[in-house]
């Protein structure tokens, strides 16, 4: 099997969707130190700039953005894109949400509705091959920080590397171990395995995401131990960890981070029944950033 990467065609479709940023043409060699165009730049900076509207359900737009040309995509785009692609997700139920998202954009309305109680059955793991694609989309139930590095490990001593891997979890963690440094340090082995991943495939990386934690809105919060252990400093303290601790690109980390606490308070309050789990409008939009973030890092 031929690994995943960017086709001619899959470029081509690229141009169309952002021109203005063609003119800088950066094959990342090295991983660590790749360069972008200052425009390129720029625009990932901009991916989070979202706009929210309610009524009748919650919806989502891009900020208009002078020089970035974003793009919603379609399920033909997203297949095209993602066209051979093994996608790995692991983590928790932000994770499986994500997942259920990118379902959404690949498969008709009839499909996800028959895919939707497999991967909602609790705390279990879910796999789906698009064969007429030839995508194949795993997820892996990853509650605990541990759970991640496992399976990091796992991927690292096999050398089966996946084309996106899809990380979050953290919740748990605060609540039933409720230590912002204890989650920091599960944290940093998470960053080492997935920064050892990088090194040994080169330029054929995995593109890597890391989703960060929900706003929670403590009064819909279902339970008294939640109400009382995953409050809004508990929340800060967790958040402050991911950056502090180098996870995401901006802080020298490995991972792009998709902002799910940004993007759960843009919609706000109201997209949310339980105090954690939004609308799937949300992991629409997450999902969106991600695709747009993979277009931009190719060129
Ligand atoms: C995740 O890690 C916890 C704590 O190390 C462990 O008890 C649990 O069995 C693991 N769960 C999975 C699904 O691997």
């Amino acid at each position: 099997m031929g690994r995943w990467r960017l086709s001619r065609r899959k470029l081509l479709f690229l141009c169309v969707l952002c021109t203005s940023l063609l003119l800088f043409l950066h094959l990342p060699t090295s991983p660590h130190h790749f360069s972008l165009s200052p425009s390129s730049t720029l625009c990932l900076s901009r991916l989070h700039r979202i706009s929210w509207t309610q009524s009748p359900s919650p919806a989502w737009s891009w900020a208009k953005s002078e020089n970035c040309r974003f793009r919603r995509f379609s399920r033909k785009h997203a297949s095209e894109l993602l066209r051979g692609a093994w996608i790995l997700a692991a983590g928790d139920s932000q994770a499986r949400l994500v997942v259920l998202a990118l379902l959404r954009l690949l498969l008709d309305p009839t499909e996800v509705s028959t895919v939707e109680p497999d991967l909602f059955r609790r705390h279990s793991d879910y796999h789906i091959t698009l064969p007429d694609r030839g995508i194949r989309v795993d997820f892996i139930w990853a509650p605990y920080e541990s759970n991640i590095t496992w399976l990091l490990r796992d991927i690292r001593h096999t050398r089966h590397y996946p084309d996106l891997l899809i990380l979050g979890s953290g919740l748990w963690h605060m609540l039933h171990i409720t230590n912002p440094s204890l989650y920091g340090t599960a944290l940093t082995e998470i960053k080492q395995e997935a920064v050892s991943l990088l090194e040994p495939s080169g330029s054929l990386h995995p593109h890597m995401f890391w989703l960060g934690l929900p706003k929670l809105v403590n009064s819909k919060l279902n339970t008294e131990e939640k109400k009382e252990k995953m409050t809004g400093n508990m929340l800060e303290a967790y958040n402050w960890e991911v950056k502090w601790r180098g996870m995401p690109k901006g802080s020298s980390g490995p991972f792009m981070l998709l902002d799910i606490g940004l993007l759960t308070r843009g919609c706000g309050p109201l997209c949310t029944l339980d105090g954690m789990h939004y609308d799937g409008a949300v992991y629409d939009a997450a999902v969106n950033i991600m695709l747009n973030s993979m277009l931009i890092e190719s060129q």
